[in-house]
């Protein structure tokens, strides 16, 4: 079927914004420039690569994927305010292709209750801001926030002025998730009758999740001449989530005969996005999700299974291999040296030179020592794995969990401050796993408190990795953290601790204050 340019859908990725504004998830850069080159592989338009006023660091990650991503256009969310506009101007200004968005509410809910102003001072918060933006870049994208809740009259007056001060792309977002598909499309359908303007710029739908109709309000603006969508990976996000980045673009592929639509992306690519989405995150992806979940190709009715075997679009819609599952051709061996764990790395997209590759070569040997064959699956999550170990980190350096059914559990740790320096801990717990994350709390002097445990593997057999995330909280801070290992009690440690940096990571003022604590105490005279 010959590809018309006008139907060319641009896939807009908010993962890295959006999607890292769900409750747990803190990223570091390492992890957000891991997650951006694969978006850069599965061939994204856009990578919307944070919102670098909120935090130095958030500045650093999106001025890191600026400068190293190439491909896609990068980025960088701004309130309507000139600081804001410089700080993401700043962020993304090295990218060969810098986007700044930048938007302001219109619906009057927020602007009376929120933003405790007036029309005309939105109106004239969105002329300055595009304007500004347009001094910097010729890429400038504007939103009405909660456009699908806004008098569509006055959202257009605004969308109006944006275009007229230069705005490239107008993005109306349902930011609440309370719209329904026949509304949206009216929604967009009216605003190109008020503003004939839109025809001339790219239109985009962003659409949240909170009654499960990101994916069909998303198609419904599409429909209405959107030709950009806004989604995130898993669909992860602000409350229930964004559009799923997956389910639209295998939407568009899969019913593109009826649709007309397609995008560049490289569908080979989404199972392991997916993946490395959810490892670096913590969310874990539920069984049953469209496309990624594992069931997703599974058959579980011998009927289903007796005719898919016959022929295999008796039921099934889509092939697995088109999403990149199945393609695990890669297996080591305990004999396979550094050569071959290089190429395969290579293959596979990463680049692991030095001394990164002698730390993954050893980790590798450590693995393949317990494990027979070592697979693609297995290598990303060590990969993976090691890539989230920060030197200002705790790190697991031995363990000993004594359980047994006649008396409580006894755990021992030693723990690696980010220093360098040892401490020990040991407690005893209801459970193996109590026990250890207790000794851990009390090796580290903190008191986390654990909100989720997960462990799923990584691939099928007894020998298979085990891979564990962890939730917690600590002084009101979430916190979610991984880890990988044969033995899952390590994994468990592993991934405990690298939730507790990442909660001190997110809270400095946590962690000084612990400090403070420690250091009182160890000062104060013993009665
Ligand atoms: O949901 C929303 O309104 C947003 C805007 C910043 C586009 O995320
Ligand atoms: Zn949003």
């Amino acid at each position: 079927m010959a590809k018309d340019k006008q139907d060319r859908v641009r896939i807009f990725d908010t993962t890295l914004r959006d999607g890292e504004q769900s409750p747990g998830i803190s990223l570091s850069r390492g992890e957000k420039l891991e997650i951006a080159h694969q978006l850069g592989r599965l061939g994204v338009d856009v990578i919307e690569a944070g919102f670098p006023i909120t935090s130095p660091g958030d500045f650093d990650s999106v001025q890191a994927i600026a400068r190293e991503v190439e491909g896609p256009v990068i980025c960088g969310l701004a309130r309507t305010s000139a600081l804001d506009i410089d700080a993401a101007w700043n962020a993304i200004r090295d990218s060969e292709r810098p986007r700044i968005h930048t938007f302001i509410a219109t619906s009057d809910i927020h602007i009376e209750r929120k933003l405790r102003t007036t029309r005309e001072d939105v109106k004239g918060q969105a002329r300055a801001a595009v304007a500004h933006a347009r001094g910097y870049t010729d890429d400038v994208e504007f939103s009405p926030e909660d456009g699908s809740r806004s008098e569509v009259e006055f959202m257009a007056e605004v969308i109006q002025i944006a275009l007229d001060e230069g705005a490239t792309t107008i993005n109306v977002p349902d930011t609440v998730g309370y719209t329904m598909p026949d509304e949206y499309a009216a929604m967009f359908a009216r605003l190109y009758e008020l503003v004939p303007d839109l025809r001339e710029v790219v239109v985009s739908a962003h659409c949240h999740n909170d009654l499960g109709m990101a994916v069909a309000n998303s198609l419904a603006g599409l429909g209405a001449g959107c030709r950009q969508v806004e989604c995130a990976v898993n669909g992860i996000g602000e409350r229930a989530g964004n559009a799923a980045l997956e389910e639209i673009v295998m939407l568009l592929r899969t019913r593109a005969s009826t649709l007309g639509l397609w995008t560049d992306a490289n569908t080979q690519e989404i199972a392991r996005t997916s993946r490395l989405v959810s490892r670096l995150t913590g969310y874990p992806v539920q069984p049953n999700k469209a496309i990624v979940g594992r069931n997703a190709f599974a058959h579980e009715a011998g009927i289903h299974q007796d005719g898919v075997l016959k022929e295999r679009t008796t039921y099934e819609i889509m092939d697995a291999t088109t999403i990149g599952l199945e393609q695990n051709s890669i297996v080591l061996g305990k004999h396979s040296g550094r050569h071959a764990l290089r190429k395969a790395l290579e293959e596979l997209g990463f680049e692991v030179e030095g001394a990164a590759l002698n730390t993954a070569f050893a980790r590798f040997k450590e693995i393949a020592d317990k494990k027979k064959k070592v697979t693609a699956l297995d290598l990303e999550a060590i990969v993976s794995d090691e890539m989230r170990q920060s030197p200002t980190a705790y790190g697991l350096e031995w363990f000993e969990v004594e359980a047994s059914s006649s008396r409580s559990p006894l755990a021992r740790v030693k723990v690696r401050l980010p220093g360098g320096e040892l401490v020990e801990g040991s407690f005893t717990g209801d459970g193996p796993i109590d026990a250890f994350f207790s000794a851990l709390n009390a090796a580290t002097g903190h008191e986390a408190r654990l909100k989720e445990y997960h462990v799923s593997a990584v691939t099928a057999g007894r020998d298979a990795l085990g891979e564990v995330t962890v939730l917690l909280e600590l002084r009101g801070f979430l916190a979610t953290g991984q880890g990988v290992a044969t033995d899952i009690l390590e994994a468990s440690g592993r991934a405990y601790l690298r939730a507790l940096s990442n909660a001190l990571a997110d809270s400095p003022v946590a962690e000084a204050e612990h400090h403070l604590e420690r250091a009182e105490a160890a000062s104060t005279p013993t009665p």
